[in-house]
């Protein structure tokens, strides 16, 4: 049965932004999903005043994965480190004009990524790193 997605995923997924890696990266971070096994790489880049210069990310997944990592790396670009860790996997999936239900879960590894990134990052500059839940979606 084909998933009916939306507009803004199906573009997100054939013109991804924001893939690749960042050789010096601030953060690195990654998520996997051990059911699906789809596994979620995110690169930041953080200027002294800790806002979010770049992002590149690199995903081994489905379409929804893909969209949802694009879709994530647009959304934090530009934003203080604390504003990126408020992104929730659920503001991504609107800002796709949502995914179908059973692919909600895809969405949540870009939340995972970003927060292993920013607790990359903040253990890096000696801040204390920020305890994380895993969550379905
Ligand atoms: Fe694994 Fe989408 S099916 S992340």
């Amino acid at each position: 049965m084909a998933l009916d997605y939306s507009q803004k995923v199906m573009d997100h997924f054939a013109n991804p932004r924001n893939v690749g890696e960042i050789a010096d990266a601030d953060g690195v971070g990654e998520a996997g999903n051990p059911k699906c096994g789809d596994i979620m790489k995110i690169y930041l880049k953080v200027n002294d005043a800790g806002v979010i210069e770049d992002v590149k990310f690199k995903t081994f997944g489905c379409a929804s994965a893909i969209a949802s990592s694009s879709m994530a790396t647009e959304l934090i670009k530009g934003k203080t480190v604390d504003e990126a860790w408020d992104l929730t996997n659920r503001a991504v999936a609107e800002a796709l004009d949502g995914l179908p239900p059973i692919k909600m879960h895809c969405s949540v590894l870009a939340e995972e990524a970003i927060h292993a990134a920013l607790n990359d990052y903040r253990a890096k500059h000696g801040m204390a790193v920020i305890p994380t839940e895993k969550h379905e979606d």
